[in-house]
């Protein structure tokens, strides 16, 4: 009976332990395979980035010099309407020399000098007038440059309001075949392609532009960089190059489009990957495996300014934050804040009219404050990226209420970033 005893115990130990030896040995196979995946995703990764920064670097370098100096003459070589209703229209400009184009950095803008004639006489020289739009495609060898342009409708509340000058002039008064002067691509809006952070693009209305720049460059360059690509308008009505998302997220698996509608027709929900209400960080907390991304923001100014205070407040940092305003916004309300000056000494004289007038705090830039004056002055972008503003001081000192792309030299400024920081003279 002993002896049994023994021999089933000594068949139990064996079995336990020859259990422990398989199960070890499939753990350790796990392991391995997984370590070895992960090594592959390294080792892929690196390359990845390896690959575009090299990209990029080569570029830069080998297209410097295609990058040319003030304005060059474009045609327009396609028009194209994006939306249900034929309010927002991409332009394909082709250099008019037929020299090659310079490659340029996602997210990066045109900056356009638009003669606006008068449509009733077009042999009459008009106003120069500058925009800037935003590059929508991307390509590394471009053959053409693409601008998506939004039509500005006089505003609903206020219908008297004219509509926007150029926005509606490129519209219905430039087609195929058009020379129109532009300058070359610039903006610190970029993606940062020698990285391989995972990103969140997020674009309201037309601010979805650049992001879908963003988003071809990395469709483009095979990345397997994950990207989640928010985009928030009205309704269906509004979306544009809609078919193009959809593939784009079907067919890459690092690619995951999300559309918001704040005011959804019924059917505009049954689409999959749709949701009803504003773009906002509630839906990423529900979307996203955690909020360890860069995140690039364009849109409406409200939207842009919940979205980055409620990015904060999750823990996301401002170095991972990045944004463009289309226009005078103020992202961060300190920006507002601090240009309240109320010195009374503070005074701005326009010399070529000799007037000089007491600074008003509430006023956000010079540029606004000598348009309130009825001064002419040149305006573009309206946030520091374009020089259309650029104007000569012949005394005192501005102060900066928005970094602009580049500080010009002592003894000019920005008119439309800038604040007097005293007694100020300007040559205009
Ligand atoms: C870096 C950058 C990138 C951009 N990218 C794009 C892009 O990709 N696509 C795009 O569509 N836009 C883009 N923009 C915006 C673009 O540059 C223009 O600002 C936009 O097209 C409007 O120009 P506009 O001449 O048509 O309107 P404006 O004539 O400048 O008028 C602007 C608005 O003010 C209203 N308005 C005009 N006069 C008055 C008045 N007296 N009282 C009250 N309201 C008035 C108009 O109705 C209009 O809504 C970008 C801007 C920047 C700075
Ligand atoms: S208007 Fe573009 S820099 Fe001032």
């Amino acid at each position: 009976m002993m002896d049994y005893i023994l021999q089933i115990t000594g068949f139990l130990i064996a079995v336990v332990v020859l259990v422990q030896v398989v199960l070890t040995l499939r753990m350790s196979l796990h392991q391995y395979q997984l370590r070895r995946k992960l090594m592959h995703q390294h080792i892929e990764d690196a390359g990845q980035t390896f690959k575009i920064h090299r990209l990029s670097q080569e570029h830069i370098q080998q297209q410097e010099s295609l990058v040319w100096n003030g304005s060059r003459k474009f045609h327009v070589d396609r028009k194209e309407y994006e939306d249900r209703n034929g309010n927002i229209c991409s332009f394909y400009l082709v250099p008019h020399d037929g020299r090659r184009l310079p490659a340029f950095l996602p997210g990066q803008f045109l900056t356009l000098r638009l003669n606006i004639v008068n449509p009733q006489d077009r042999r009459k020289r008009g106003r120069v007038t500058v925009r800037c739009y935003s590059l929508s495609d991307y390509s590394r060898n471009p053959e053409y440059y693409r601008i998506t342009v939004k039509r500005l409708s006089p505003q609903k509340a206020d219908p008297d309001t004219p509509p926007g000058v150029v926005s509606n002039f490129l519209h219905d008064y430039v087609g195929e075949g058009d020379i129109l002067d532009i300058e070359a691509p610039k903006g610190k809006f970029c993606l940062d392609m020698t990285s391989q952070t995972p990103i969140v693009l997020i674009g309201g209305g037309i601010g979805i532009t650049p992001m879908l720049c963003m988003l071809n460059t990395i469709a483009e360059s095979d990345s397997s960089r994950e990207v989640w690509f928010f985009y928030g308008t009205l309704n269906s009505d509004d979306i544009i190059l809609n078919d193009h998302l959809i593939r784009l997220s079907k067919a890459k698996e690092n690619v995951h489009v999300h559309r918001c509608y704040s005011k959804p027709y019924d059917e505009d929900i049954q689409e999959a990957d749709t949701h009803t209400g504003h773009v906002s960080v509630d839906l990423f907390k529900r979307l996203l495996p955690s909020s360890n991304y860069s995140f690039y923001i364009c849109g409406p100014p409200p939207m842009m300014q919940s979205i980055t205070q409620d990015l904060n407040t999750w823990g996301v940092s401002d170095e991972h934050i990045f944004f463009e305003a289309f226009g005078p916004a103020t992202v961060k309300p300190q920006v507002r804040e601090e240009s309240k000056d109320t010195a009374s000494d503070l005074t701005v004289t326009f010399s070529k009219s000799g007037e000089t007038y007491p600074w008003d705090p509430e006023t956000l830039s010079i540029l606004d404050f000598a348009e309130s004056k009825g001064v002419a002055m040149d305006g573009g972008c309206r946030i520091g990226n374009c020089n259309t503003c650029l104007t000569a001081i012949k005394e005192g000192e501005v102060r900066y209420v928005h970094d602009p792309d580049t500080v010009p030299n002592q003894g000019s400024c920005l008119t439309c970033v800038s604040v007097p920081a005293g007694k100020l003279i300007l040559d205009a």
